[in-house]
């Protein structure tokens, strides 16, 4: 599998605007956390917002002349990040390489030791494909009354 990241901060006007459509899809925008959709100047701005953190990295994920998904990483501190995953809409099994690109830049690029995954409980399509990359349930909480599950990973 060859795929090349490509930083939220360096995607021309088009790369945005896709990026953009993906996250307002029905199927994606229902399982974040937050799921109001996001108009263009919000998403310019958070894009923009994103030079500025340490904190947060956005890539789109690029396989060959496709763009697979968009994998995030977010509270990262020298041992832990919060990860996020979604795919291209339009196409499927794609997760897999999407996940494989996540634990090898969460591991060997940021050098985290466990990463973190935040999923509805209802999200059997997510839950199933961390649970195939060995993601163990470590948590159940409430958010905005849906049952929401803590997986993590361990190097
Ligand atoms: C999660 C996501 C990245 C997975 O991508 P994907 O692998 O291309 O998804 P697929 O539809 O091919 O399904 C992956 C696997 O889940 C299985 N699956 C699909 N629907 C399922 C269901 N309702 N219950 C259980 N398993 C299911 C598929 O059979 C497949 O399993 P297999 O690879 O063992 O055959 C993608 O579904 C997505 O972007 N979802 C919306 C955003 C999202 O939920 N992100 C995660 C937030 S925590």
């Amino acid at each position: 599998m060859q795929v090349q990241l490509l930083d939220f901060t360096t995607l021309d006007a088009q790369l945005l605007m896709m990026v953009l459509e993906w996250r307002n899809h029905s199927d994606i925008r229902r399982w974040m956390l937050h799921s109001d959709e996001i108009s263009m100047e919000n998403h310019m701005q958070f894009v923009k917002s994103l030079n500025n953190r340490v904190d947060k990295r956005y890539f789109l994920v690029q396989r060959e002349d496709s763009y697979i998904g968009v994998i995030d990483f977010t509270d990262i501190t020298k041992s832990t990040a919060e990860i996020g995953i979604y795919a291209n809409p339009e196409l499927r099994g794609v997760g897999e390489d999407l996940m494989r690109t996540v634990i090898k830049y969460g591991f060997s690029t940021l050098s985290v030791k466990t990463l973190i995954a935040s999923v509805f409980a209802d999200n059997e399509r997510a839950k199933h494909l961390y649970e195939k990359f060995d993601f163990i349930e470590t948590n159940q909480t409430d958010y905005n009354g849906r049952k929401m599950i803590t997986m993590e990973l361990k190097k």
